[in-house]
C-alpha cells in the first residue's frame, strides 16, 4: 500500500489504523458526490468512531414516515401470491431444528468449514507456522466469524423489513413485509442459539456491514432501505448463506441454513419485483443513477473490505501487516468461491431491476464483476435450485 511507504518507522497498529482509514475513505469509486455525501456520517460512525464495537446498543435515527392507507387499493397479485406463500411456509426455529445434535467444532470428522477458507500456506510464505492445534482453533474463529456476521445481519434485515413495511405504499408489499419481519425474527433465534449453545463465540459486527446497515436504516427514502436491504445486503447473504451450506459437513449448520436460504430466496424476490416496478414507474433518470452508483459503492465495499478483520485483530495484530492480512485471506479458494457465489446472485437482481445500465456496467466490468451479470435473478430462480 502506497500509505506504508509514505508512514515510514510508524509502529505497526498505527499504520494498519491509518491505511484502514484512507482505504475507506478511498469509497467514491462510482464517482458520485452526492452518494459520498450521503455515505459520510455512516463511514464516521463505523470506521473511524466505530460505533458498532463500543458494547453498547447502537441509537440509529430513521426519518422515513408510516404510509397509511386508508383505500386499501393499489393492488399487486404477484405481491400478493408471494404473502400466501410465505404464511404457507413458516417454520418454528424450535421444532424444525434438530437442537440435540452435538456440535463439536473442534472435531475434523465433521467439519463446520473446508480447510479452503484458511490460508495456512501463505502464512506459512509469511513466516507464520500454525500447529495443528492452532489450525483448528483458526479455522473455528473463522466460522463463528461467518456466523456473528450473519447473525448482525439478521438483526439489521429484521429492523429494516418492520420500517419498509410501515413505509411502503402497497398494501400487498405490507401484508407481505409482515411475513418478512417475522421471518427475520427467526433467523436472528437460530443463528443467536447456534452461536450462543453450539459455538460459544461472538464476534461483533464488521466495520463495514456497520456502515452499510447504519446508512440504510438512518436513511428516509424506503427504496433506499430496500435496495441496501433485499437487495445487496440479503442478496449477498444468500449468496454466502448458500455457498457455507454446499460446504459445511455439519448437520444442525446444514439444516438451519437450508431453512434460512428458502425464507431469503422468498425476500430477494420480493425485493426484485417492487424495486423493478418503482424504479421502472416512479424514479427519474437522476433518481435512477443515484440508486445504481450506491449500489455500485456499496457492491465494492462488499467485494473488497469485507475482510475478517475481527479475527485478523484477535489474532495477527502486530504481527502481521494489515494488507498482508488481506492479500492471504481473500485469496483462499473458499473465500474465492464464497465471493463468486455472493456476486452471481448479486448481479442479475440489479440488472433486472434497472441498475444495471451501460454507465455503471463499464465500473462493473473494471471491478471484474461484470462476468456475473449474466444468471438468473431473484423472481427467476427457485429455492430448490439455490440448494441443488
Ligand atoms: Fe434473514
Ligand atoms: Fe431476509
Amino acid at each position: 500500500m502506497l500509505a506504508d511507504k509514505m508512514l515510514g518507522n510508524l509502529p505497526l497498529f498505527a499504520k494498519n489504523k491509518i491505511n484502514s482509514i484512507l482505504g475507506t475513505i478511498n469509497v467514491g469509486e462510482a464517482g458520485n458526490p452526492k452518494v459520498l455525501l450521503n455515505m459520510l456520517p455512516s463511514l464516521v460512525k463505523g470506521i473511524i468512531l466505530r460505533e458498532g464495537k463500543q458494547n453498547q446498543p447502537v441509537l440509529i435515527k430513521s426519518g422515513h414516515s408510516a404510509n397509511f392507507d386508508f383505500s386499501y387499493g393499489g393492488e399487486k397479485p404477484e405481491m400478493y401470491e408471494l404473502y400466501r406463500r410465505a404464511v404457507q411456509n413458516q417454520w418454528d426455529g424450535d421444532k424444525a431444528l434438530d437442537w440435540s445434535i452435538n456440535v463439536d467444532p473442534f472435531n475434523p470428522e465433521v467439519e463446520i468449514l473446508p480447510d479452503s477458507f484458511c490460508p495456512f500456506d501463505a502464512f506459512s510464505s509469511l513466516g507464520i507456522k500454525l500447529t495443528d492445534k492452532e489450525k483448528i482453533k483458526f479455522k473455528y474463529s473463522i466460522v463463528s466469524w461467518m456466523l456473528s456476521q450473519f447473525l448482525h445481519g439478521e438483526q439489521g434485515a429484521l429492523f429494516a423489513a418492520a420500517q419498509v413495511t410501515e413505509s411502503i405504499s402497497w398494501l400487498d408489499g405490507k401484508l407481505y413485509g409482515a411475513t418478512q419481519v417475522m421471518d427475520e425474527g427467526r433467523h436472528v433465534e437460530v443463528f443467536l442459539r447456534y452461536i450462543d449453545t453450539k459455538l460459544n463465540k461472538l464476534y461483533q459486527i464488521n466495520d463495514n456491514l456497520f456502515v452499510i446497515i447504519d446508512q440504510l436504516m438512518s436513511d428516509s427514502r424506503w427504496d433506499m432501505k430496500f435496495l441496501g436491504m433485499q437487495i445487496m445486503v440479503e442478496g449477498l447473504a444468500l449468496g454466502a448463506f448458500s455457498n457455507l451450506y454446499h460446504h459445511t459437513k455439519e448437520p444442525l449448520l446444514k439444516e438451519l441454513l437450508k431453512n434460512v436460504i428458502q425464507d431469503e430466496a422468498r425476500h430477494v424476490h420480493y425485493g426484485v419485483l417492487a424495486l423493478q416496478i418503482h424504479i421502472s414507474e416512479n424514479l427519474n433518470e437522476k433518481e435512477r443513477q443515484e440508486r445504481e452508483d450506491w449500489s455500485f459503492e456499496v457492491a465494492i465495499l462488499m467485494k473488497n473490505r469485507f475482510l475478517a478483520h475481527e479475527v485478523y485483530e484477535e489474532w495477527f495484530e502486530g504481527s502481521m501487516k494489515k494488507s498482508d492480512w488481506n492479500k492471504c485471506i481473500s485469496n483462499t479458494s473458499g473465500m474465492i468461491d464464497f465471493r463468486n457465489t455472493m456476486f452471481k446472485r448479486l448481479l442479475p437482481n440489479l440488472k433486472y431491476i434497472g441498475l444495471l445500465s451501460p454507465r455503471i456496467a463499464e465500473k462493473y466490468d473494471r471491478a471484474g464483476l461484470m462476468a456475473y451479470a449474466g444468471g438468473k435473478n431473484a423472481s427467476q430462480i427457485t429455492a430448490a435450485e439455490l440448494l441443488a
